[in-house]
């Protein structure tokens, strides 16, 4: 039976989950959190649904072996492929990403909005429901993003490369007359500086980042699970270049020299 002084669990591809995790951070202080970056696997937006759900279940009991209270799937490719698979096995309250959609159809003004994710994202029957259920008068115009996660991975939020391709995924977009971009990966809110120097300062950039926080909260509260502190520090694991992650946390996580680990799978 979860207590709720247990962590949470939270996970990735690799560190683009970090933006949820801080927005989790933010709004739960007195939450103690459990964060895998899969980075040995990472980029999932190109990978097969199949290979997406068997490491989603094998991070998912990692961190429920580690006493996890709740999951959070920070990974828009891995919720479209593999949350209802989780919810089917696991009994915890799980919180997964999608596109903001919603949002984005109250933000607009031209009609026109872009979606900037992975293909696998766009390509899902969750994100194909979404627009199906959201888009109603607004135009959605879709830009897949190779290239973008593996950037983020390596630090390069303002680099040569990064700005090349981002200036090729937004050029259309703009072109076609959207005001409004949704960062549909949580890779992306990292980019969120180099898309604004980019960018015309009318052109709004939206992400569910703090929604995700706030429906933690919310299903914490229902399960009576709402931790009250004193959270104990963040612990990571990578199944990538361990060293790699050390290096980008400063840049991309608020704690000083936060515990590190593999993860041996
Ligand atoms: C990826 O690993 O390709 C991106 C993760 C995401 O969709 O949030």
């Amino acid at each position: 039976m979860a207590r709720p002084d247990a962590p949470v669990g939270v996970f990735d591809s690799g560190v683009g989950g970090l933006s949820v995790l801080g927005e989790i951070d933010r709004l739960l202080p007195a939450e103690s959190l459990l964060y895998v970056a899969d980075s040995g696997f990472v980029p999932y937006g190109e990978k097969p649904p199949e290979l997406i759900v068997e490491r989603s279940r094998r991070i998912a009991e990692f961190l429920l072996d580690r006493g996890a209270k709740a999951l959070v799937v920070a990974c828009n490719t891995a919720t479209a492929a593999a949350i209802g698979d989780l919810r089917s096995r696991y009994s915890v309250p799980i919180i997964g990403m999608e596109p903001a959609v919603k949002p984005a159809t109250g933000a607009t003004r031209s009609g026109v909005v872009g979606v900037l994710a992975t293909t696998g994202t766009l390509r899902s029957a969750r994100f194909a429901a979404l627009l199906d259920r959201f888009a109603g008068s607004v135009e959605f115009i879709t830009q897949p993003c190779p290239g973008l996660v593996e950037c983020v991975e390596r630090g390069d939020l303002d680099g040569a490369e990064l700005t090349a391709l981002l200036r090729d995924y937004t050029r259309p977009l703009l072109e076609a007359g959207c005001d409004t971009l949704i960062l549909g990966c949580t890779h992306y809110p990292f980019l969120r500086p180099a898309l604004t120097r980019l960018l015309p300062a009318d052109v709004r950039l939206v992400d569910t980042g703090a929604a995700v926080a706030r429906q933690v909260r919310t299903r914490l509260a229902e399960s009576g699970l709402l931790g009250d502190g004193p959270a104990r520090p963040a612990q990571f694991w990578s199944s990538g270049d361990i060293q790699r992650l050390r290096a980008v946390l400063p840049v991309l996580w608020s704690e000083p020299d936060p515990a590190v680990a593999v993860l041996p799978f």
